[in-house]
């Protein structure tokens, strides 16, 4: 089994759906930068550990990264997922966690990058938006792409229609490729 930590800073649907499903990993600890977000919840019903910080609280990145890294190393953490958290990976993390650590964002990237991309397409009227999960890098919402799902955007739908159908999309597209990632890991070594 491989010992994931979710990253996370909402509600952590996409955590929840990495929960219900059924891969070859064990989340044991969701870092969130928001203390009392809905997702600090879900993880304390599956009784995963969560550590909380606040960034305000820490005079740099550096420092509250290495907070972090201490929680991964002490757990043997070996892959880091990223599931809504709403932050930049910095340089101490991205070191010691090179090609292991992916992010899911709700569009078709390069497309629609950064805050509220279902917002971005909603408003660019275009047709077909998606989801993309990618290997993090030091950009927003870059590095090499693993997986791409397209969603229709029909005229009639709203905002919220959007967001509903991507999310639909999310729940089934990241416990598959996480599973699709550790699988590859796993040839690679034998
Ligand atoms: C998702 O839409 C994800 O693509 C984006 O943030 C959102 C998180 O939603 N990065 P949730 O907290 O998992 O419900």
């Amino acid at each position: 089994m491989v010992k994931i930590a979710v990253f996370a800073s909402g509600s952590g649907s996409n955590f929840q759906s990495i929960m219900d499903s059924d891969i070859d990993a064990t989340v044991e600890l969701l870092v969130c930068d928001k203390p009392g977000a809905y997702v600090e919840k879900r993880a304390e019903k599956h009784r995963v550990d969560v550590f909380s910080f606040t960034a305000k609280d820490y005079s740099s990145k550096a420092l509250f990264e290495q907070e972090i890294l201490k929680e991964l190393q002490r757990r043997d953490i070996e892959l880091l997922v990223l599931a809504g958290y709403m932050r930049l990976v910095g340089p101490t993390l991205l070191r010691e966690f090179q090609g292991r650590i992916i992010n899911i964002h709700p569009s078709l990237l390069p497309a629609f990058p950064g805050l509220d991309a279902i917002g971005q397409a909603f408003e660019a009227n275009v047709k077909v938006s998606g989801v993309t999960i990618h290997f993090v890098d030091d950009g927003m919402d870059t590095g090499p792409i693993i997986a791409q799902e397209p969603v229709r955007i029909e005229e009639t739908d709203t905002k919220e229609d959007v967001q509903r159908k991507i999310q639909a999309v999310e729940h089934i597209l990241y416990p598959k490729t996480i599973q699709n990632v550790i699988s590859q890991w796993q040839r690679s070594v034998n």
